[in-house]
């Protein structure tokens, strides 16, 4: 799916694009305002990857312990995944790709949801 597509100039487009929409989300900004625009990025790079089945041996654990105890719920990754496929549309991606890539990276979900965390939505909130 990468290739047809175009190229990394193709989906570093889509992710530039994914970038905008999560930094301007009142529920995800908070969580990626800390690491510069450019690692970002690349932190994005991989995941949309990931999405597309091109997966480093050993990222699951990376995903599992970037996202230990950041309070990530259900919710957080839900809009998450409305920004990805809204950036997906926007290139013009078709509908049933965009619907492989979430799928996917659905099932990271369990790695990057903290049960514990308490209910209730803090927007902009200090972690
Ligand atoms: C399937 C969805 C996701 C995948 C595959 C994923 C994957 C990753 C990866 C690979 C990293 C880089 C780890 C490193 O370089 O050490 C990362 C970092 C990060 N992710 Fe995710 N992520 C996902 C969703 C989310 C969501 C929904 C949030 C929060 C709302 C989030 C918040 C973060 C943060 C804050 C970091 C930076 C961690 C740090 O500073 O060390 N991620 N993610």
């Amino acid at each position: 799916m990468y290739y047809r597509y175009g190229d990394t100039d193709f989906w570093s487009a889509v992710v530039n694009d994914f970038h905008e929409k999560i930094r301007s989300d009142p529920l995800l900004r908070r969580y990626f305002c800390r690491r510069s625009q450019a690692e970002v990025q690349m932190i994005n790079f991989a995941i949309l990857k990931a999405g597309l089945g091109l997966v480093d041996s050993g990222y699951e654990d990376v995903v599992k312990y970037a996202h230990q105890s950041r309070g990530i719920r259900k919710e957080h990754l839900d809009r998450f995944f409305i920004c990805l496929k809204s950036a997906l549309d926007q290139a013009n991606v078709l509908p049933e790709d965009a619907e492989t890539i979430i799928a996917n990276l659905s099932n990271y979900s369990s790695l990057l949801i903290d049960e514990t965390s308490s209910e209730g939505v803090e927007e902009d909130e200090e972690s």
